[in-house]
């Protein structure tokens, strides 16, 4: 082990200077894809799981991003945007299957050659494992409709690089890295991968938000989309809290923050509650008819949740075309593979 830790040590630093290598959110670099493929929502703060303590001893703020990335860009620029606002209205997302959900979860995501993102996040996670970080009971044996999904984000910082156009710079060590490429050589090129990545991280978002799963009966479900679609009207009284009373609800599930900061969940679960009939239970829908709870939940929110990332392949850092193809086509084979057997 010891031996391990050292050669690696040597190799990464005869490779690349200091600061080329890094392991929180860095505009630019690359990560390997498949390094964890399946399982990112456990390096990135995407869904409120139970994560790792810092066993640095250090209690600073939550990092959203914790994968192993590499500056591959000699040149690229970015553009940044801050803001501190939560969003006014509150999103509903209507879903009908569990996977869709999932889908849903991650619409703000995007990984060049993958048509379900989410997978590359949590396509090893057991259902049971999934549904306890959506907040909400698993039942196998229930029908497999039909969820809502409640949330309201903030965001805090938006970062975008710039397009890349004509002749792409990269650094040295990667120019010469590529200079040893034979595009007809497979091993030589996951090598590759493997040390340079595969995909580049092209935007993000940070921020936070709070979020829940609301199981509907499909009666229930279909009424509230209707109503939704119908367009709620200025002149008559809102009735949407009313789609949300137990007579049309299978299962509520427990109020989540995406950063996992539990300081404000247990925060939630005290101050949003809903009393209708007889029932008093956590509900976002408090949040809706609330603004002064808004104002207060906007201040608590952390900074520490991803919210939305691009990725994107590294083909164009090659200038020999077929080699360029040829590292295309090997990701998209592989995460054709890997995303059929998630
Ligand atoms: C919120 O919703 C209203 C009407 O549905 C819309 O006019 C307004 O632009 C929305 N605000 C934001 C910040 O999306
Ligand atoms: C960058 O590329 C995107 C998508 O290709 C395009 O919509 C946008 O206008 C481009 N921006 C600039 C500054 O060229
Ligand atoms: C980066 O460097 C390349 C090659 O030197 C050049 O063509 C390109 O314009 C540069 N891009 C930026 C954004 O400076
Ligand atoms: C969790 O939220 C509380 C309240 O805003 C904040 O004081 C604390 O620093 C947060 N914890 C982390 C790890 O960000």
């Amino acid at each position: 082990m010891f031996l391990f830790c050292l050669f690696v040590l040597v190799f990464s630093g005869a490779r690349s200077e200091e600061g080329d290598l890094g392991y929180n959110l860095n505009i630019g670099y690359a990560i390997d894809l498949f390094a964890n493929y399946g399982d990112l929502g456990q390096v990135t703060r995407v869904v409120s799981s139970d994560y790792e303590d810092r066993d640095d001893g250090n209690d600073g703020p939550a990092e959203p991003f914790n994968e192993k990335n590499i500056r591959i860009f000699a040149n690229a620029t970015s553009s940044e945007t801050i803001s501190n606002v939560i969003d006014d209205n509150m999103s509903l997302l209507f879903c009908d299957t569990f996977e869709e959900l999932l889908e849903y979860y991650f619409k703000d995501f995007s990984i060049e050659g993958l048509s379900q993102p989410w997978k590359a996040f949590m396509g090893d996670w057991i259902p049971e494992e999934i549904m306890r970080t959506l907040g909400i009971e698993y039942n196998p044996a229930s029908e497999n409709c039909c969820f809502v999904l409640a949330k309201l984000s903030k965001s805090h910082r938006t970062v975008k690089m710039d397009n890349l156009t004509g002749q792409v710079a990269v650094k040295e060590y990667v120019k010469r890295a590529i200079n040893d490429l034979d595009y007809n050589d497979d091993a030589k090129m996951r090598r590759f991968m493997e040390n340079y990545g595969t995909h580049y991280i092209n935007s993000y978002v940070t921020g936070n938000f709070i979020y829940q799963v609301f199981k509907y009966k499909r009666v229930g479900y279909n009424l509230l989309k209707a109503y939704m679609r119908k367009g709620r009207s200025k002149t008559q009284p809102d009735n949407l809290r009313f789609y949300f009373s137990s007579y049309f609800l299978q299962n509520v599930g427990d109020i989540r923050i995406a950063s996992g900061n539990k300081t404000i969940e247990a925060w939630a679960r005290h101050n949003l509650r809903d009393s209708q009939y007889l029932y008093s239970r956590p509900s976002l829908m408090r949040l809706y008819y609330n603004h002064v709870l808004v104002y207060k939940l906007n201040q608590l929110l952390d900074n520490g949740a991803l919210l939305a990332m691009n990725l994107k392949t590294l083909k164009p850092i090659f200038q020999d075309r077929r080699k360029g193809d040829k590292f295309e086509e090997i990701i998209e084979n592989d995460l054709l593979l890997w995303e059929v057997n998630a």
